[in-house]
């Protein structure tokens, strides 16, 4: 494998961007992950060749044999992050080697090559140099980046991959749930478990997102949002949605949220909204939390506020909850505390201490951002 102290990413710029009263419009309403931007970063891999052929280049389809091994054993890994308009001017990417070493983590587990850092992190900033004007300035939207990886050597047999492609492709996105949903109602996943210990919960592949489908699609029947998992042991304990981690904010001012065992995704917010809410003094417990007991504190009122966080999703309000067994609501259900306009509760207090520091109005204690140039 070819180690890489500063790589170079070779820049071929495309012919026909799109032009920029186009890139105007669409910036104004991105959506989530419907708008592209004109440019990928790629590079390669092989075993005899290692990493190689670092390149920015136009946006395009892959040429993938219909044999390759990502189509049929599904080798491959993602990750999300993004890239943010700084309030006095400049970018800045949100930890991006927190990104890295996850990525290396999920590729570790998938049997893949692992990229070396400095590769993630230089592939990601020079797509977000040459894609500079797709960084949105509206609140609260960002250019949403999404490296993955898949498998891409032509075989049938059951064994990983040889040959892979990486890829980052990006998008000028809001926050994952449209403003209309003004705090998310859930779904209790009892019929479909996200994933089992041993498995691959922890990680960032494509498969963990395609086995949660159908309890999404159940949510949505339902009428929810998102669907909720549970563990697939006890088919009790709260584990996380199927792209967000989720916390619990009680009435004494404690917080709460599932440990990471080995089945649930470690966020990156997660992580930070920890950090931060110990900066500002409240108790933070990383401790399981049965389904029953969410019910039973919420119908009391010890637990005052849930919310789901993740890079897409930010810092999300949980409303409601719902499934066969289950159905209460969280505080009024608005996602705005008790409902009376006056001080934010703590989702909003954690929600904006952290944004501010992503879009550098607040100073970054901790140094998360990279700022680009
Ligand atoms: N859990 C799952 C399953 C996810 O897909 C994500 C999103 O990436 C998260 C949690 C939140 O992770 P992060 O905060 O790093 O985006
Ligand atoms: C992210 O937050 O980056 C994710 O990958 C989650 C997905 C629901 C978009």
């Amino acid at each position: 494998m070819t180690t890489c102290s500063s790589p170079r990413f070779r820049v071929e710029r495309h012919l026909c961007p799109v032009g920029e009263d186009e890139r105007r419009a669409l910036l104004r309403a991105p959506g989530f992950g419907q708008v592209f931007t004109d440019h990928m970063a790629t590079i390669g891999y092989s075993e005899d060749r290692g990493w190689h052929d670092a390149t920015i280049g136009p946006r395009q389809a892959l040429c993938l044999d219909p044999a390759a091994l990502v189509c049929h054993y599904a080798q491959e890994i993602y990750e999300g992050m993004k890239a943010y308009r700084l309030d006095g001017g400049g970018t800045e990417l949100f930890r991006p080697d927190a990104n890295a070493q996850r990525f290396r983590r999920s590729a570790a587990r998938l049997a893949m090559p692992l990229l070396p850092e400095v590769l993630f992190t230089e592939s990601v900033r020079a797509l977000v140099r040459v894609e500079n004007a797709w960084i949105p300035s509206t609140q609260g939207h960002a250019l949403y980046l999404r490296p993955f990886m898949v498998a891409i050597e032509s075989a049938r047999g059951v064994r990983a991959s040889t040959d892979y492609l990486y890829c980052v492709v990006a998008s000028p996105v809001r926050v994952y749930f449209s403003r209309r949903v003004v705090a998310v109602t859930l779904w209790v996943s009892d019929k479909f478990t996200r994933a089992a210990p041993g498995g691959t919960g922890d990680v960032k592949c494509g498969g963990n997102y395609a086995a949660g489908l159908s309890a999404q699609a159940e949510a949505i029947r339902e009428q929810c949002d998102q669907a909720i998992f549970l563990d697939a042991v006890e088919r009790r304990w709260v584990e996380e949605l199927g792209g967000m981690n989720v916390f619990f904010v009680f009435a004494d001012g404690s917080i709460q949220t599932p440990p990471l065992n080995g089945t649930i995704l470690a966020g990156i917010t997660r992580e930070s909204l920890i950090a931060l809410a110990d900066d500002i003094g409240l108790i933070v417990r990383e401790e399981s939390y049965s389904i029953d007991q969410w019910q039973d504190d919420a119908k009391s009122g010890r637990l005052q506020e849930s919310f789901a966080c993740g890079t897409a999703a930010v810092v999300a309000p949980i409303g409601e909850v719902r499934g066969r067994k289950h159905r209460f609501t969280i505080g009024d259900g608005d996602g705005d505390g008790d409902g009376d306009g006056g001080p934010d509760p703590i989702t909003e207090r954690l929600k904006y201490t952290l944004t501010d520091i992503q879009l550098g109005r607040a100073a970054d204690t901790h140094g998360w951002l990279d700022r680009l140039s």
